[in-house]
């Protein structure tokens, strides 16, 4: 076998990678923050479990979420929305950490958008098979805004495409560490994740943790 075929260790951070107008990868950005970061997500997801949501058309997500923050991302038979508070508990999300947003900020800043606030951090967990088909982030109210995404766990084929659904995406694969942020010309890009393959994480098993970060209203 040859090894730097196979490697997944994240090289360190370099250099944003431009993908489209507005759209970069920061590969490893988020190397040194991933343990902080993971032991963050378990907490909040032991007071907000991870739930497979339902999608107006009625089937259930092949990816479970939960949210931390202001505001979190939901889905039922009636519709998407933001909401306040976690409709399994009607309490309120859990508060979105400070190392969660001071990473959000940074990245946003490394990729030219200074002074992001995200009040919205989705939480998703994808398992082998498991995949988001495509779609555009446009639920948040506020597209003057980027997106921020952290990868973390096993390897994903993330699909990056234009503002049309016929737009042919391109693929990238995401590592442990890596950012994604898209806005301006690119905020309503399509994107989505391919099935993911089988693997076996050295800090996360057979699992995905992405971390989305926005500013919903
Ligand atoms: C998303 O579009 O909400 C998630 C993207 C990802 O998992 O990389
Ligand atoms: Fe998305």
């Amino acid at each position: 076998m040859t090894a730097d075929l196979f490697d997944d260790t994240p090289s360190p951070y370099v250099t944003p990678e431009v993908i489209a107008p507005g759209a970069v990868l920061l590969r490893g950005f988020a190397r040194e923050q991933a343990q902080a970061l993971l032991q963050a997500v378990e907490q909040l997801i032991a007071a907000a479990p991870l739930r497979h949501l339902v999608v107006p058309g009625g089937h259930s997500m092949s990816v479970a979420m939960s949210n931390c923050g202001t505001l979190g991302w939901v889905s039922d038979r009636s519709g998407y929305r933001y909401s306040a508070s976690d409709p399994l508990s009607g309490q309120p999300w859990p508060a979105m950490p400070a190392c969660f947003a001071e990473l959000a900020l940074r990245a946003a800043a490394e990729a030219g958008f200074n002074g992001f606030k995200p009040n919205a951090c989705l939480i998703n967990r994808y398992q082998p098979g498991a995949r988001l088909s495509l779609h555009q982030d446009r639920d948040e109210g506020e597209l003057s805004a980027p997106i921020v995404s952290v990868s973390l766990g096993l390897p994903a084929v993330f699909l990056f495409g234009g503002t049309r659904r016929s737009d042919n995406p391109a693929r990238y694969r995401l590592l442990h560490g890596d950012v994604a942020v898209w806005g301006g010309p690119s905020r309503l890009a399509y994107h989505g994740v391919a099935p993911l393959a089988e693997g076996d994480h050295p800090r996360l098993g057979r699992q995905r943790i992405n971390l989305t970060f926005r500013r919903a209203v």
